[in-house]
This record gives C-alpha cells, sequence and structure tokens, in this order.
C-alpha cells in the first residue's frame, strides 16, 4: 500500500457508488480516485470528467492494469460476492458495500476467503455508525429505561421503485436491501444470541418479484424481543421504539424522546389506579449526525484499518452473522414456520 494516500477503484458508479462513496473519496485526503470501472459507458464519462482517472468496463482488466490498495464494489447485490473473491484474488482490499452477500452460502465463502487473503475484506454496514443506534447504546448500556426487554426497528418510505432491486434473481428485495440498516443494529442493543427468527414478507406495490415489505421477530436467548420491520407503502412510523421496566425510548429521523416512569404497587391492592407509575419524566434530545451512518467516519475508519491503526469496526465474522439471520427470516417466510438459525462459525 501507498505510505501516503489510499489509490482506491470504485467498482459500480452507478446510484450509490457515484454520491456516496465517490463522494467519501473525494473529499477525504486519505484517498484518490485512481480508477472506476462501470459497464456502462455513460457512468465511465461521467466518473473521467468528475475524477480525471482511469475507467475500464471489465474490472479483471482494471485489477490487471492498476496498482491499487482499495478497491470499493457497489455493484448488483447479486454481484458482490464474486466481484470481492476476485479483487482480494488480486491481493487487494475490498470495502464492499451491504449487502455483502445474498444468502448464507455466499457469506461463508467471503468469511473463507478473508481468512486466505492477504488483502482486508471490510463489510460496509453504516448503521453502526449512525446517531441514533449511537445514542441507544449508550442509554441502554446505562440502563436509562430500566431492563429493555422489546426493541422496535421500523424503516418506511412511501415510494415505488422499478429497478434491480425488485428482482429476486439480482438479490433484490428489502430484506437485504434494508434488513442491514434495520436488524443488524437492533441485533446489536439486544446484544444476546439470537435464539429464533419469525419472519413474513409481502410484495405490496412494487412489480417484480421480489419483496417490498418485511417483519420478523427476532427472541434472543435472554427473553429480549426484537420486532423489526421494512416497508415501502408506509408513512411517518418511528424507527426506534424501545421498551424497558422503567420507561420508554421513542427515536423518529433526528427526534428522540426517553419517557422515564417508575413503576410501583399500591398498598391498598383493590386501589388499580395507584398502580400507575409515576409522572413522566420526559427528556427530548436533537441527533446531531446522520441516523442512516456517518459515511465520512466509516471511511475514516476504512484509512485507520488499512494504515495498521486499528481494526476495522466491523468483521467478516460480524457480517456472517447477519447474513444467517437475513436468511432465517426468507425461510421463516417460505416455510410458515419460526427458525432457530445456525451460527455456527465458519471454519
Ligand atoms: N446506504 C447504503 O449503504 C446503500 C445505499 C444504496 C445502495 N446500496 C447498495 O449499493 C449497491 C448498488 O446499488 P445502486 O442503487 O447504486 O445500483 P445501481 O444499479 O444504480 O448501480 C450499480 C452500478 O453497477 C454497474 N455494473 C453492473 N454490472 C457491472 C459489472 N459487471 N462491472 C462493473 N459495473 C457494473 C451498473 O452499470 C451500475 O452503474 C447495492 O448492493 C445496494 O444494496 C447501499
Amino acid at each position: 500500500m501507498s505510505d501516503t494516500v489510499i489509490r482506491t477503484a470504485i467498482l459500480g458508479y452507478g446510484r450509490n457508488g457515484s454520491t456516496m462513496h465517490a463522494g467519501c473519496v473525494e473529499k477525504s485526503p486519505e484517498f484518490t480516485m485512481s480508477a472506476v470501472c462501470d459497464v456502462d459507458s455513460a457512468a465511465r464519462d461521467k466518473a473521467k470528467s468528475r475524477f480525471d482517472c482511469s475507467v475500464y468496463e471489465d474490472y479483471r482488466e482494471m485489477l490487471a492494469d492498476e496498482e491499487l490498495d482499495l478497491v470499493v464494489i457497489v455493484t448488483r447485490s447479486d454481484q458482490h460476492c464474486e466481484m470481492v473473491c476476485d479483487c482480494l484474488d488480486a491481493g487487494v482490499n475490498v470495502l464492499v458495500t451491504k449487502p455483502w452477500a445474498t444468502n448464507r452460502e455466499e457469506a461463508a465463502r467471503l468469511v473463507a476467503k478473508s481468512r486466505t487473503s492477504k488483502g482486508h475484506l471490510l463489510p460496509w454496514l453504516p448503521v453502526r455508525w449512525a446517531s441514533d443506534y449511537l445514542r441507544l447504546r449508550e442509554l441502554l448500556a446505562e440502563e436509562a429505561i430500566g431492563k429493555v426487554f422489546l426493541i422496535r426497528r421500523c424503516c418506511t418510505s412511501f415510494g415505488m421503485r422499478d429497478d434491480w432491486q425488485t428482482e429476486t434473481k439480482f438479490g433484490g428485495g428489502y430484506v437485504l436491501n434494508w434488513g442491514p440498516h434495520i436488524v443488524d443494529p437492533a441485533m446489536l442493543l439486544g446484544g444476546a444470541p439470537v435464539a429464533t427468527v419469525y419472519g413474513q414478507t409481502r410484495k405490496a406495490i412494487n412489480p417484480g418479484d421480489a419483496e417490498d415489505l418485511f417483519m420478523a421477530m427476532i427472541t434472543l436467548e435472554d427473553g429480549t424481543l426484537l420486532h423489526t420491520e421494512y416497508s415501502v407503502c408506509v408513512s411517518h412510523l418511528p424507527n426506534w421504539f424501545v421498551q424497558g421496566t422503567r420507561g420508554t425510548i421513542v427515536a423518529h429521523g433526528s427526534k428522540l424522546t426517553i419517557h422515564k416512569h417508575v413503576p410501583h404497587l399500591p398498598e391498598d391492592p383493590t386501589q388499580y389506579a395507584a398502580m400507575r407509575g409515576d409522572e413522566d419524566e420526559v427528556i427530548e434530545e436533537a441527533l446531531e449526525g446522520h441516523v442512516y451512518g456517518d459515511v465520512d467516519a466509516v471511511y475514516g475508519d476504512v484509512a485507520a484499518a488499512l494504515a495498521g491503526e486499528r481494526p476495522f469496526p466491523v468483521s467478516p465474522d460480524d457480517a456472517y452473522g447477519l447474513s444467517v439471520t437475513l436468511d432465517a427470516i426468507k425461510q421463516s417466510q417460505e416455510g410458515d414456520c419460526i427458525v432457530r438459525p445456525d451460527y455456527t462459525p465458519v471454519a
């Protein structure tokens, strides 16, 4: 790797690659855009005029011709696994967007490949850098609402799309598309290992054969419930609704509200009204930063990991665990059953 600057290529200069990732590379002095690869000539032209970098139609040619420190993979979800393996085989570090794999088998292949590769494999799970998740993590650690027994995590929008994300053959569907933003942080806040998963998926308004909404009830081994949901056709639901023995936390966009209660039993058990908790203490907070992750901070951690300063906060084993859970949601829907996921680590 170069001493001063991380020679970076973006593989897949589409909607997300050309905006979020290209923007991070452009802004950060630790990175330089050495090359861009896309099968679309218009995308290559845009990248060439923006970065004056090499452009390629075939990523294997790019890997052969360029001296790269990092390839950022932002192609269709069904393409990630093969491309990651080829980049790691070429000895390059890889940052791969979510979902890093379309199923458990691909995820296992990626973990195994990362164990034998010189390059680092860095899975992109930006919500681990999100302002609401990080604040909730602090509040739960200090037991601000007592013992938490239910975490509801929900993201919604109201809008149709008609691209590859609506087709299962391309790795589309909202379990893979939004599960990483929804299920992963809920599991992290829950903290305990997953015991069971019950999932339902539906296709409400989008074309194609892939689901555009899902709900999953995940039960942790300590009994904590995680209720996770994405829908493409509902508005205004809170993003987080965390219930504890001494209160509730609601987060919606950049607003977080803590409702604290002190429950108590009445002296006289016939006095039901007296069983109500004390008056709420209500604390409102404005969250700073991005609720889908501070992507510049993620790139800062990529740079630190590649410089050997500290490990990247997301490991291939973490991403594997998430893939196992997302697979379990789909299996539950397919079999209309409760699934006990097998998290046996990849050898
Ligand atoms: N916040 C996030 O983390 C976030 C947001 C949006 C998308 N994504 C992820 O980014 C990925 C891409 O999504 P998108 O919406 O940008 O899709 P997109 O279709 O707009 O972009 C994909 C690009 O890859 C190119 N491509 C296809 N095959 C190729 C090949 N063989 N070689 C080189 N280039 C090729 C396409 O021409 C296109 O420009 C998805 O996996 C998606 O889940 C992540």
